[in-house]
């Protein structure tokens, strides 16, 4: 990759000095401690790095570190530095370490942009372009993690690195296997990104996984309530059965008829709260005259074998409203017809 022209940080230095630091024992056994909750709701480490060049003279870098969905890492671009998000984000790695990381990563990030620019007319790059990188690595069974690096050119697939090399991704035109060529060229790059992404990051996963377990291994109850809406034009309602507020993410929502679960119950996607809670939603269609009866059952680690369960009508569904509304009001003229047949009676001399 490119020098920084200020000729601060060579490209040998770039190799040789950072490969010495990542040398370190290739296999990792993922301790027993680890083989617990936490590792089987967390399963990989990732960082995400967006490059958007604007023109030959503006490009710019964002890159953030994620624990699957969870955000634990930014990257403050100008000075080059991690960002840690949580308190746990150095994982077991020392300062000393992270700041070569750190270094690594702007050394890198320099390199490539200046490399993208000058080899943009080559692989016919068109202004404005964006580059989208993925690197990581995933626990895969018991003993296995393995290390990742994609890239999309402008939202699509553009190449990977497999197996010690860079190759195009299937479907894509000559200019992904021209970058690919390029970058082979560099044994240096891709002995470092094969230790970061096979070694370092297993590392700094496990590291990271045991920092924080008090906060991934925690349990919140979830909340729940139900609402429902009119199919317009139908008899049907829709009955919706909505959890918020809960962690981990597992979590099992089915609408039941006494025991008997509905299997038409749809589950939608669970969502992210800002909070690090999440949310679902579970959703039935019935006709209205049989929504009475159903329930609403929740069943979530933090609540033990206590499942929540709503049952549908203790509030009042929309066909009985105008009932409480006239009834009241029945019974009002009837005390007042009582009311008035009564006076008039004792007013008679
Ligand atoms: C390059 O793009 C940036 C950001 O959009 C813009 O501010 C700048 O004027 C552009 N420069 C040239 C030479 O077009
Ligand atoms: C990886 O590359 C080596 C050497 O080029 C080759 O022998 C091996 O079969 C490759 N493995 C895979 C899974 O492609
Ligand atoms: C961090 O923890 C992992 C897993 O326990 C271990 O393999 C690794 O050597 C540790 N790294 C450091 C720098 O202590």
């Amino acid at each position: 990759m490119g020098l920084d022209s200020k000729g601060i940080l060579s490209a040998n230095w770039f190799t040789s000095h950072l490969l010495s630091f990542l040398l370190i024992p290739f296999f990792l056994e993922v301790p027993d401690h680890l083989r617990s909750t936490a590792v089987q709701e967390y399963t990989s480490f990732y960082i995400i790095q967006i490059s958007t060049f604007a023109n030959q003279s503006w490009a710019r870098n964002q890159g953030s570190g994620w624990l699957d969905e969870l955000q634990t890492h930014g990257w403050e671009s100008e000075a080059g530095k991690i960002i840690f998000l949580r308190p746990w984000s150095k994982g077991n790695f020392s300062n000393e370490e992270l700041t070569h990381l750190s270094l690594l990563f702007h050394v890198y990030l320099i390199g490539l942009t200046r490399e993208i620019q000058d080899y943009d007319s080559q692989l016919q790059f068109e202004y404005p372009f964006e580059f989208q990188m993925r690197a990581g690595c995933e626990l895969r069974s018991r003993d296995t993690i393995e290390g990742f690096f994609q890239v999309a050119f402008q939202g699509s697939d553009f190449l990977s690195f497999q197996n010690m090399s860079w190759v195009p991704a299937p479907e894509t035109e000559g200019r992904a296997q021209r970058a690919c060529n390029l970058l082979n060229q560099y044994e240096g790059i891709k002995e470092t990104m094969h230790k970061l992404i096979g070694n370092t990051c297993p590392q700094f996963l496990l590291g990271l996984l045991d920092a924080g377990k008090m906060y991934l291994q925690r349990q919140v109850k979830p909340e729940a309530w139900l609402s429902s809406s009119p199919i317009l034009g139908s008899d049907q309602l829709v009955l919706a059965c909505h959890v918020s507020g809960y962690y981990p993410k597992p979590i099992w929502v089915m609408w039941m008829r006494g025991e008997q679960e509905q299997s038409d119950t749809q589950q939608g996607d669970i969502l992210p709260s800002v909070d690090g809670t999440w949310y679902v939603r579970a959703i039935l269609h019935v006709a209205a005259e049989e929504a009475a009866g159903l329930s609403c059952r929740v069943r979530h680690s933090s609540l033990g074998d206590q499942d929540i369960v709503l049952y549908w009508g203790h509030h009042f569904p929309m066909n009985l409203i105008p009932l409480a509304v006239i009834a009241p009001l029945v019974l009002l003229m009837v005390l007042a017809l009582w009311v008035k047949k009564h006076c008039s009676y004792q007013s008679i001399p």
